[in-house]
């Protein structure tokens, strides 16, 4: 019923993405529970070193033999004043004696070196990668395809999809603004970029050749069938597996997660320098104030770095970075292979009901 060319192309059973998300939660459990269940697991490897992304293929393959996705982010080298910084450092000292950690930390590393890590996908020969908030390099985008990995960037405008579709990529994820986590603009400014799932998918089917994968506030059968009537060959969900007991997201998210609803995200810079979409916490309203002054990404994200791990050990979600997309009171803990089964169950039950109601032919 859900087969397309994209499906077929990538050998997998329903065209469910479960969305790459670095930082933790997709685990290679995660990834293999969803991939062994028929849809696409992926690997948020954007924090991870060359080696930490070994090991994670190593044990997504232990438990499947199912394809699966790694995803990156493309990497920008901002500079900063020292004085931003040293301002910045001033005002997270005061979260840092809130949690009894040190002040002024040095800051060892912005971001993992991309080079070695897309050496490692290219040694590994993973199926599928992904990328988000740019565009590579024509050598890795041709390199991949030459080693037989499909390649798909992500775009939230029409320009920016036209733009991957011309470096060679081979889908493309349609991010609108409902979606949890960062965005993955890359040509225009943030507020402009800010484009609903539903008016977004739409106009870049329209304007690319390629399959388009929808991506923001997808979180049942409802959500997919919705996303194939835009013309979507797939989805991509994030905040629907968060919750799962694969998903290696804290349990104090997780909590929150459950308990959350639309109204309760924003989208903030405050923990890394980039837009990103996340439930509401203490941190992101005290940072307001510093809007404008916030060193860009990666550079906060190193220097809020320790400040997340510390909330995280003391289970205060205040301080953590809770990315989440706004369909939150659909949010549920079941199985990540239960997550997929229910919305394929879902969407046939909608079609059949259509069908019924004489709307669609279910031929
Ligand atoms: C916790 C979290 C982390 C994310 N990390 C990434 C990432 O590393 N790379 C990426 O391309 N997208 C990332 N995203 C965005 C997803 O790919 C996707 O656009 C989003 O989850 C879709 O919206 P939804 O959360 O409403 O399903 C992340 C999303 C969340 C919720």
């Amino acid at each position: 019923m859900f087969e397309s060319e994209l499906t077929r192309v990538l050998n997998i059973r329903y065209p469910i993405f479960q969305a790459p998300m670095a930082g933790g939660p997709t685990t290679p459990d995660l990834i293999a529970a969803v991939s062994n269940a028929g849809g696409l697991g992926n690997l948020g490897a954007g924090y991870l070193t060359a080696q930490q992304i070994r090991t994670a293929i190593q044990e997504i393959r232990q438990q499947t033999d199912q394809p699966y996705g790694v995803n990156l982010f493309v990497p920008e080298q901002p500079t900063e004043s020292d004085e931003t910084i040293a301002q910045m450092t001033n005002h997270l000292n005061f979260y840092r004696q809130k949690l009894g950690i040190p002040q002024s930390p040095m800051i060892q590393k912005s971001s993992e070196s991309f080079e070695e890590q897309v050496q490692v996908l290219l040694e590994e020969r993973v199926p599928v990668f992904s990328f988000t908030m740019g565009i590579p390099s024509q050598d890795v985008i041709q390199a991949m395809k030459k080693r037989g990995t499909f390649v798909i960037g992500t775009a939230t405008t029409v320009d920016e999809a036209i733009r991957l579709e011309a470096a060679g990529v081979e889908a493309i994820v349609a991010q609108g603004s409902e979606a949890g986590g960062h965005r993955g603009t890359f040509l225009k400014d943030i507020p402009q970029s800010l484009v609903g799932t539903m008016a977004l998918v739409p106009q870049i089917v329209d304007h690319v050749s390629i399959p388009v994968i929808a991506a923001g506030g997808i979180m049942d059968g409802r959500g997919l069938i919705a996303s194939v009537a835009l013309g979507a060959s797939a989805v991509q969900m994030g905040t629907a597996f968060l919750a799962s007991p694969e998903s290696g997201a804290h349990e104090a998210y997780k909590q929150k997660l459950l308990t959350a609803h639309e109204d309760s995200t924003d989208i903030t810079q405050a923990y890394s320098g980039k837009a990103a979409r996340g439930v509401l916490t203490t941190f992101m309203t005290d940072m307001q104030c510093y809007t404008g002054k916030i060193p860009a990404y990666p550079i906060q994200n190193a220097m809020t770095r320790d400040i997340r791990q510390a909330a995280a050990k003391a289970n205060n979600p205040e301080y953590m970075s809770l990315w989440a997309g706004q369909g939150l009171r659909l949010v549920n803990d079941h199985s990540a292979a239960a997550i997929v089964q229910e919305t394929i169950a879902h969407a046939n039950d909608l079609i059949q009901r259509l069908a019924i109601a004489g709307i669609v032919d279910d031929e």
